[in-house]
């Protein structure tokens, strides 16, 4: 039984129904949300929160700080409801707003794709800083491999206007949303879409300057152990490699030398949980030289990038 006194009772009670009495502001309901996805276990609850909220009102997130205020109309907050409840069951916001900012432009996702993370954007800034260093008196090709949402050759062919891009994946509905994504950034011109498992269905050109890849990389065991929200909404084609969590970048290894041209290079990401034996399958490749890894903001090797010699 309650230890308070009938006094202090009265008061929490009064003080619960002049909440329940208070309008719902946007200030109140992101708050409130923040809170829930506090308790559902979200990394990012008040961020989670703000793009709900701004997709549901059709507004930028930045919007919502000059309009903590206002009482969001009931349309809005139906459709606001909706994907707070299905946000609690775990579903990534990315795909319940449809879009995920990558590189300073926004592509489109869906269950078919991976979401784009941060840590590819090293991926990016190691092919767009290679691509400086060709001098050649025709356009760089490079290949994508695993293009997925077609967040890497996108933004590549979006800020190295000398390269013309190959972007394959095994999954033809991930292509079908890159190919989207390319046409609304205007890069559709530059960018060759097709199916193909790694190099094997890709014929022209017969080598590339640079191969670029963000495969999957995740190990049997490590899927099991992924939180709820990636393991039961992300595709698992494009997380997992097998037992070991190495035999996709393997096989991409093996394939890569008979398709890179001398001194090219191959930039991939991994999980620095695999960076090792990553590093003794490349060097047990007499076709690759400069060995690199570039860090992630975390400090863990992230991306391999390889020289063909
Ligand atoms: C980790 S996701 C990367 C997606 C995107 N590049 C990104 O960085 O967000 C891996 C992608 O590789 C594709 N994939 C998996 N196995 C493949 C294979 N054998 N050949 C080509 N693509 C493959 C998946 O469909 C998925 O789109």
């Amino acid at each position: 039984m309650s230890k308070a006194t009938p006094a202090a009772r009265l008061n929490e009670g009064k003080k619960m129904s002049e909440s329940q009495d208070q309008p719902w502001t946007v200030l109140r309901l992101l708050d409130w949300t923040t809170d829930f996805f506090k308790r559902k276990g979200s990394e990012s609850p008040r961020l989670d929160a703000e793009v709900l909220l701004a997709h549901a009102r059709d507004c930028e997130r930045i919007e919502l700080y000059t309009a903590f205020a206002e009482e969001p109309e009931e349309e809005q907050r139906v459709a606001f409801r909706e994907m707070v409840r299905r946000r609690g069951e775990g579903m990534p916001v990315a795909q319940l707003v449809g879009y995920r900012e990558f590189y300073s432009s926004r592509f489109r996702v869906n269950d078919a794709t991976l979401i784009p993370r941060p840590e590819t954007e090293h991926l990016v800034v190691e092919t767009l800083d290679c691509a400086k260093q060709f001098s050649l008196n025709r356009p760089l090709q490079i290949i994508d491999v695993g293009t997925g949402s077609g967040v890497i050759a996108i933004s590549v062919a979006q800020s190295c206007e000398n390269a013309v891009v190959t972007a394959v994946d095994i999954s033809a509905a991930a292509l079908k949303i890159a190919t989207w994504n390319a046409q609304k950034l205007e890069v559709a011109d530059r960018i060759k879409f097709m199916q193909s498992d790694l190099l094997t269905a890709v014929e022209q050109p017969e080598r590339f300057d640079m191969i670029c890849s963000n495969p999957p990389y995740v190990s049997e065991a490590e899927y099991k152990a992924l939180s709820p929200t990636v393991r039961d909404f992300e595709p698992r084609g494009a997380l997992v490699s097998g037992p070991e969590g190495t035999e996709v970048i393997a096989q991409l290894l093996e394939q890569t030398p008979d398709r890179l041209q001398i001194g090219g290079r191959l930039i991939i990401e991994l999980s620095p949980m695999i960076a090792d034996a990553c590093q003794a399958l490349a060097l047990a490749n007499s076709a690759f030289g400069d060995l690199r890894f570039i860090k992630d903001l975390d400090g863990h090797r992230r991306i391999l990038s390889l020289q063909r010699t």
